[in-house]
């Protein structure tokens, strides 16, 4: 018997039962809330020939960037190429070949082809746009999820996760208005879709209302905060609008706090990645952050020669060259140094980005920060291809700013303090600058 899913897409290998588990999977997915690896391994059980079942599990694992997802996450493709699966579901299946041999280019591409063929496809959507985040492609962040709009309606379940997904998009293509627009109105039909209020934080973020971005996040702290997987990056988000107001306590109070960013006690890479980040902006204003990084070194040293993720590298890199640790530091140049002579996406992006951004990073921990400016300045603008958002590569531009400031190259200091003033008229860290610019006699 042929079943299909809620918005009328045939599943092979499901029943009723299971059907009704995936789908509060995707709910759970699409909201980042509860625990969805629990709910498609109970599916799973229930129908071990559900393809997408197989499919939803695998991109769970591997859309995190976690190295130790990589071995379910191919468990999980061995079990889903032995069962009977129509083209939709073969697609899916291609996907996730193509992420698992690490082609993150051609597996958003393979799924942008089964949305194309079925824009009611929610999981194909999400997974592709999870992949358009870890390639950095702004672009069809956006458009993946604008062509398939026209086949939905408000009273489908998972419409919320379109407009949030939709907002998301808008954002990384300076789109703000209609993001935001997007993103509240996710959050209307759907107060737990803490990928909509991430969205939403993106576009107060980009426009540098951080009093606007507290409140925001503030009222609606019970629907993001608990029981979510992206609980973390959330807290990161208002903590990064306290940091823009120079409220340098409640910064470290909210990465301290185990129920917030957690410092170095969470061990998955997305929430290290925040951690990291934080404290190199707490450095780069010149915080003194105490015995924090070493902890946080610790916690990413088993990743120091995963070579999964260039984006990891740099955020690894900076934790250990501020703990001290430069035999880490090496650990992750080195096996840069072999994925470089791969093949594969990650190689070709380490190369371009990874590379100049973990050395630039090491180098201005040294001192050297003529350095440090002079290798991000070619890559600062390609370095979306290493993925992540402009909200966390901000953090390039405020590494040359200081670089800039700290190696007496006022004029360039000027010209990048002046180009952020362009883009963020109000902000009190841009007038900070500014006063540093004024502190720093020009190098001789
Ligand atoms: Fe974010």
């Amino acid at each position: 018997m042929l079943h299909r899913d809620s918005r009328g897409l045939a599943l092979s290998g499901a029943d009723a039962a299971a059907i009704a588990g995936f789908e509060a999977a995707q709910h759970q997915f699409s909201c980042y809330i509860g625990d969805p690896v629990a709910t498609i391994d109970a599916v799973i059980e229930r129908c071990p020939q559900f393809v997408l079942a197989h499919a939803m599990r695998a991109y769970l694992m591997l859309l995190g960037a976690e190295p130790a997802g990589l071995a379910p996450a191919r468990e999980s493709y061995a079990a889903a190429r032995l069962a009977p699966a129509n083209d939709r579901e073969r697609g899916h299946l291609e996907a996730v070949r193509q992420a698992l041999d690490g082609n993150l280019i051609a597996a958003a591409a393979a799924l942008e082809d089964v949305a194309i063929a079925h824009p009611r496809d929610l999981l194909a959507i999400q997974a592709g746009q999870l992949l358009d985040f870890l390639i950095g492609d702004s672009r069809m962040l956006r458009d993946r999820v604008a062509r398939a709009l026209p086949e939905w309606s408000p009273a489908m379940p998972g419409y919320h996760a379109m407009l949030g997904m939709h907002a998301f998009g808008l954002e990384e293509m300076g789109q703000y208005a209609r993001a935001e627009a997007a993103g509240r109105r996710a959050l209307e039909l759907e107060p737990r879709d803490t990928w909509a209020t991430h969205a939403v934080a993106h576009v107060i973020e980009m426009e540098c209302r951080p009093a606007d971005g507290i409140r925001f996040m503030r009222d609606s702290v019970a629907h993001w905060a608990d029981d979510s997987f992206f609980s973390v990056h959330n807290w990161w988000h208002l903590a990064l609008f306290h940091l823009e107001l120079g409220e340098v306590d409640t910064v470290l109070a909210l990465y301290d706090d185990a129920e917030k960013i957690k410092g170095a006690a969470s061990p998955v890479v997305f929430d290290m990645i925040d951690a990291s980040a934080m404290l190199w902006r707490l450095m780069l204003r010149g915080v003194d952050v105490g015995p924090r990084w070493q902890p946080l070194a610790d916690a990413w040293a088993p990743l120091a020669r995963s070579g999964l993720s260039a984006f990891n590298d740099a955020h690894a890199v900076m934790a250990f060259a501020c703990a001290g640790r430069h035999d880490l530091v090496e650990a992750v140049l080195s096996s840069q140094s072999d994925a470089i002579r791969g093949a594969g996406d990650h190689g070709r992006i380490t190369r371009e980005v990874g590379r100049p951004v973990a050395l630039a990073l090491a180098a201005f921990v040294h001192g050297d920060h003529a350095a440090a400016l002079r290798l991000l300045r070619p890559v600062r603008n390609i370095a979306s291809r290493f993925g992540g958002s402009h909200a966390q590569r901000d953090l390039i531009d405020l590494t040359m700013i200081e670089a800039a400031i700290r190696s007496g190259e006022q004029a360039t200091a000027a010209a990048l303090v002046a180009e952020r003033a362009d883009l963020r008229p109000a902000s009190p860290l841009t007038q900070l600058l500014r006063g540093r610019l004024q502190e720093r006699p020009a190098a001789a």
